[in-house]
């Protein structure tokens, strides 16, 4: 595979609103991030995606854009923006964009525009169809529940799609003129010198039709299908992804990740392949296993180190001769990783770091979120509106229909929602966890004492300090080809609760060795010059392979 400059990056996901707050308003804002780039410079980090800080009304927490040339007011400026963006490039680090183009706001003025005049030009940068028998145009749900239809006030029978949010109304892409409209603002976006971009709930862009009438049948008993139903009936998505690549991310030369779930296994070439739409996608494979039984929160399952190494293996298998996927342990759509992974009483910095190298050392593109660096954790919130989340109201309502308690769905509710990776980044021990010195926007996690990043960064011993030493290893001249471009395998999988894999190519065989329980375990395998350990002092180098409980250790066979 041709090599690109961004095969041997890291990358560490943003979510400005909770980042850091420089105004007391209780929001975090873009001189936060500015101020804080020598952090995330020490720890190794090498490209920043920023997730959504235009304008918005924030009905999905900025995924719902009402203006695409723009920073919210309340993250700052535009010259705030472009001061980021030439700090991050004096420090050798890049800047990309959420770029969120399924769907705008309903505050977006074509949006206001389409409502007032349906059948004006406005109305045709939309999905807007005739109900059928005076019902909604067909019975997909939403992703975010309810129909996925809402109808136009004012109108007789006129309803208009929304994949996600009724305040997140899909952007037609059959449009040419739209598309241009797309192509500009992003471009606008590179000549503000962002380097790519992640691109969001991409898959949903292309849709069947005629939408009028496309009904399936349902699946749960209100009646309605997924939405999520129909990309497997969408036809020619490439067009677009290609058109907007040619336009947009090819003369930029532009690091580009998918967020793509559900997309025809034979068409992952296409979209990540050597000359495919994007430079990668994120691995999502370990979500699928989490939600075997159904994606409602309440059906998902804990993951046990047997689901993680399937999940793996099918992954790296899959992209092997295809290309470089971007490996995750959280986002801010999914829980810390600590709750899904990792029993309570296991939940030790060792065990975190155990989980930072099991991800990092895999082939493909390391994503960090914000305090997974700190071991952050879940919280607990009383309510659900306190969560500020539309996603996990729904996943209580779906609790609440299906006969659990109010107790029993806010455990199902506080274990993943999505609330819990948003609250505001631990600073210090100080009041808010020096995230702001107004009222946070969302609580901060009363831990926030004993994980915080100054803590961290003044002790050798901590998550911090590991992840910044893994990260270390992986760019270390001797070892770097190997870990970005050596070939994926697995080692052993005879042992229970124990993942052994390697990166191979003709220079060096790398082993990573990951105990996922506290019983310590003797491996049929001989170690060789240990590299790196999750337990502070040497490792044997020789004799055959011991770990302690969660300990997790890197070699050269
Ligand atoms: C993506 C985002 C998620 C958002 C949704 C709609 O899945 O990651 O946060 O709610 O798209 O934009």
């Amino acid at each position: 595979m041709k090599k690109q400059w961004w095969h041997d990056k890291i990358c560490y996901q943003i979510y400005p609103k909770s980042f850091c707050d420089t105004t007391g308003s209780g929001i975090g804002d873009i001189n936060g991030i500015t101020e804080h780039l020598d952090y995330l410079r020490n720890l190794g980090v090498d490209i920043i995606w920023l997730s959504p800080c235009y304008p918005s009304p924030m009905a999905d927490q900025g995924y719902d854009i009402s203006d695409y040339r723009n920073i919210h007011p309340d993250f700052g400026t535009l010259e705030d923006f472009d001061r980021l963006v030439a700090e991050a490039k004096k420090r050798d680090m890049g800047i990309i964009m959420d770029l969120v183009v399924n769907h705008c706001s309903d505050e977006h003025p074509y949006f206001k525009e389409a409502m007032a005049h349906p059948d004006g030009k406005y109305g045709e940068y939309f999905y807007i169809e005739e109900g059928v028998d005076g019902k909604e145009p067909n019975n997909w749900r939403s992703y975010f529940g309810g129909s996925a239809w809402e109808k136009i006030p004012g109108t007789k029978n006129k309803y208009y799609l929304h994949m996600f949010h009724k305040k997140q109304p899909d952007i037609n892409w059959e449009n040419p003129a739209v598309r241009e409209e797309i192509y500009d603002m992003v471009n606008f976006w590179f000549d503000r010198g962002v380097v790519g971009f992640r691109i969001d709930a991409i898959i949903n862009i292309k849709k069947p039709h005629p939408l009028r009438g496309c009904n399936y049948p349902a699946d749960r008993e209100d009646g309605m299908a997924s939405c999520a139903k129909m990309t497997e009936d969408a036809v020619g998505i490439g067009d677009f992804l290609q058109e907007l690549k040619d336009r947009c991310f090819a003369p930029h030369q532009a690091f580009t990740v998918g967020e793509v779930c559900g997309q025809k296994e034979e068409d992952t070439i296409a979209y990540v392949g050597e000359d495919g739409y994007f430079s990668s996608m994120f691995d999502f494979e370990i979500n699928s296993e989490e939600a075997k039984d159904g994606f409602e929160w309440m059906n998902k399952h804990f993951i046990t180190p047997d689901m993680y190494r399937r999940a793996m293996e099918r992954t790296q298998k899959r992209m092997e001769p295809i290309g470089f996927i971007s490996t995750v342990l959280e986002n801010h759509d999914l829980p810390r990783i600590s709750s899904r992974i990792l029993r309570e009483a296991d939940r030790t910095d060792t065990a975190k770091k155990l989980l930072c190298v099991l991800y990092l050392y895999q082939k493909g593109i390391p994503f960090i979120y914000q305090g997974q660096e700190l071991g952050m954790d879940n919280t607990w919130f009383d309510d659900v509106d306190m969560m500020q989340d539309v996603s996990s109201q729904d996943e209580y309502r779906v609790c609440r229909e299906a006969g659990l308690s109010h107790e029993e769905a806010m455990q199902v509710v506080n274990r993943f929602s999505r609330a819990n990776t948003r609250t505001p980044f631990q600073w210090d021990d100080s009041v808010n966890g020096g995230f702001t010195t107004g009222t946070p926007w969302l609580p901060v996690n009363p831990n926030y004492k004993n994980i915080n990043a100054a803590e961290e960064v003044a002790n050798p011993d901590s998550v911090y300090h590991f992840y910044q030493k893994a990260i270390a290893l992986r760019k270390d001249p001797r070892f770097a080809e190997t870990f970005v471009y050596g070939v994926f395998g697995l080692v052993s999988q005879e042992y229970d609760n124990v993942i052994v894999y390697e990166r191979a190519d003709e220079k060096q065989r790398l082993v990573i060795a990951c105990n996922m329980q506290q019983a310590e375990v003797t491996l049929d395998m001989e170690v060789g010059e240990v590299l790196l350990s999750n337990y502070g002092e040497a490792h044997p180098t020789s004799g055959r392979l011991t770990l302690r409980g969660f300990e997790a250790v890197v070699f050269r066979a």
